[in-house]
């Protein structure tokens, strides 16, 4: 008697009655008895949830819906890009994937400088110079090798179908490619007519994408070969050499993803498991949850002055640790498990004080003595034996480098802004670095991707993750408190409004409703300096209730959807 459930959630026809902490009964996601998708896309949701009703697992439909959402969702959706996957096996295996980007090997340090050592304007977001090596499909093909049950050519295929046979467009899409137009005529070499519509895109028109069926194909038959070695690279080389770009075969050819050992923490009596470098993401989140467990979160309000306050502060020296001692730990020796440390944690917030705000001129980055040792997309899944996946997955900004390999019909990213192009240099959301993260021959570029999951009693009970650049981690943090703290259901905790600080710039930056004028006055008062913005992340997440049903929380900032049974 299963059946695919779907939902596109009241909240999402009704954005600011959601967005608004009032007296509404709070928004409920859609509840399965079994198994649950929740991604971005409502097609890339079914394609999920109708490979775990053919008995897929969690890790099979993964890979499905990420190859979806290249076609669907080509914002962020990508085989162009990279990401990292967090998955817990319904026996208790846990593991992190890294199929993150790297630098070309013929990339290096200052290759976005010029004679004088200024930073070449937009060298490092628009155009083929911006791209790293993508890691997507050696992630899914690995991923698969490793846990897959069903047969890769059956996972593949949905993607396949809708590049060939064409999709809808969401109104939010048809917004979204129009608003991309003057730059892929910018970027590319020959421009990319399947995402050009003269005389603009409209909701309900119909998107065929026959080259990137064509280059599906090649991955479907020769898996990862299909896509790194043979024709689909020889395009994307010849691709960069028409527009003076750094990827080769051989940097293609050597492209590996890698397993690497999750971060594993405890928070309230849970067990966090989230994403180690090359992401931040696991290591800040460790830091910023153990930072405010010693305080009574569930006895304030969720947006109380005396909670965004410590947030804040506790925000502001964890993302100044960020930029001095987080990068690619095969490349440098990020100091894990000290920064990870709840003793750490207590000694990074002795200088907090509960009544006014820190400089963050004066938070530096901690020190430690001895060896050291606006676009991506999250999709959480779940399947019916209690395996659970996380994945976040990105080209980094909206369209990546907006450049579309010809002939093969796919967007490549433009991760190699997320290095530290210069030390102290801002990338594209505000964030800087130095050395850990400079550019070095084949380094993966450090994220803030935060796939994570969260078992309680040795049973799954969340799982969660986000978009947003450096709110990722902010995201994240909040909505785990807001359920485990505040007793939110999954949607209500998902819509909640969000507030993000990052150390630099000193600001607290809001969503319109997340904090009452009343409270920013208090704020003020302490000596924070607030900053109104757009929509912070787009948590996608499930969360297994009491009674074993899993309820789904669809960012409605999104056309985000759960589909489940
Ligand atoms: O890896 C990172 O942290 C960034 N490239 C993520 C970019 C992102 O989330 C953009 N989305 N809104």
């Amino acid at each position: 008697m299963h059946r695919i459930a779907t939902l596109f959630f009241a909240c999402t026809l009704f954005f600011s009655a959601c967005n608004t902490p009032v007296e509404e009964a709070p928004p409920v996601g859609l509840l399965a008895d079994s198994a649950m998708v929740v991604s971005a896309h409502p097609l890339a949701s079914e394609v999920g949830a109708d490979i775990l009703k053919q008995g897929g697992n969690a890790v099979d439909a993964a890979v499905a819906v990420q190859f979806a959402l290249a076609v669907v969702y080509p914002v962020a959706g990508n085989i162009g890009g990279g990401g990292f996957m967090v998955s817990r096996m319904h026996d208790g295996e846990l593991s992190a994937l890294d199929f993150r980007e790297r630098a070309p090997f013929s990339g290096g340090r200052d290759m976005y400088l010029d004679s004088l050592g200024e930073v070449i304007p937009k060298s490092s977001t628009l155009g083929h110079l911006a791209a790293g090596v993508p890691g997507s499909v050696a992630g899914m093909y690995t991923a698969h090798q490793r846990y897959g049950t069903l047969p890769w050519e059956q996972l593949v295929q949905p993607a396949i179908d809708l590049a060939a046979n064409g999709f809808l467009l969401t109104e939010k899409e048809a917004r979204s490619y129009n608003s991309h137009r003057e730059r892929f005529l910018e970027a590319n070499t020959v421009a990319p007519a399947f995402l050009l519509n003269e005389s603009g895109w409209n909701p309900g028109d119909s998107v065929v994408m026959k080259d990137l069926a064509w280059t599906l194909t090649q991955v479907r038959d020769m898996g990862a070969e299909g896509f790194y070695t043979g024709e689909v690279a020889k395009k994307i080389v010849a691709e960069m050499v028409r527009g003076n770009g750094m990827i080769s075969l051989d940097d293609l050819a050597e492209y590996e993803a890698v397993w690497r050992d999750p971060v594993v923490f405890s928070y309230r009596g849970h067990r966090i498991i989230s994403m180690p470098p090359a992401s931040s993401g696991g290591i800040a989140l460790a830091q910023l949850l153990q930072m405010v467990e010693s305080y009574p979160l569930a006895d304030w309000e969720p947006h109380s002055a005396e909670k965004v306050h410590l947030f804040t502060e506790a925000e502001r020296r964890v993302y100044a640790d960020r930029s001095t001692h987080l990068g690619d730990t095969d490349f440098y020796p990020v100091p894990r498990e000290s920064l990870i440390d709840a003793a750490y944690a207590t000694q990074r917030m002795a200088s907090f004080d509960a009544e006014q705000a820190t400089d963050s001129e004066d938070i530096a980055s901690g020190e430690f003595s001895g060896p050291k040792s606006e676009e991506t997309t999250h999709f959480s899944i779940v399947d019916a034996q209690g395996n659970a996946v996380s994945i976040t997955t990105t080209l980094n900004g909206g369209m990546g480098s907006h450049v579309v390999v010809d002939g093969a019909g796919f967007l490549l990213n433009n991760e190699m802004d997320d290095f530290s192009i210069k030390p102290g240099y801002p990338n594209a959301y505000g964030l800087i670095g130095a050395e850990a993260n400079a550019i070095e021959p084949g380094k993966r570029m450090l994220s803030s991707m935060t796939p994570t999951i969260i078992e309680k009693d040795g049973q799954l009970k969340m799982v969660v993750g986000t978009p947003g650049g450096s709110t990722i981690i902010t995201s994240v943090f909040q909505t785990i408190v807001n359920v485990l703290d505040h007793g939110m259901g999954m949607q209500e905790a998902v819509a909640y409004p969000r507030f993000h600080h990052q150390w630099k710039p000193n600001l607290v930056y809001h969503e319109v409703d997340a904090i009452p004028s009343e409270i920013r006055n208090a704020l003020q008062n302490m000596g924070h300096t607030l900053q109104e913005r757009g929509g912070i992340g787009r948590v996608d997440a499930i969360l297994i209730l009491e009674d074993g049903k899993l309820e789904g929380g669809a960012d409605p900032r999104g056309d985000d959807m759960a589909a489940g049974y």
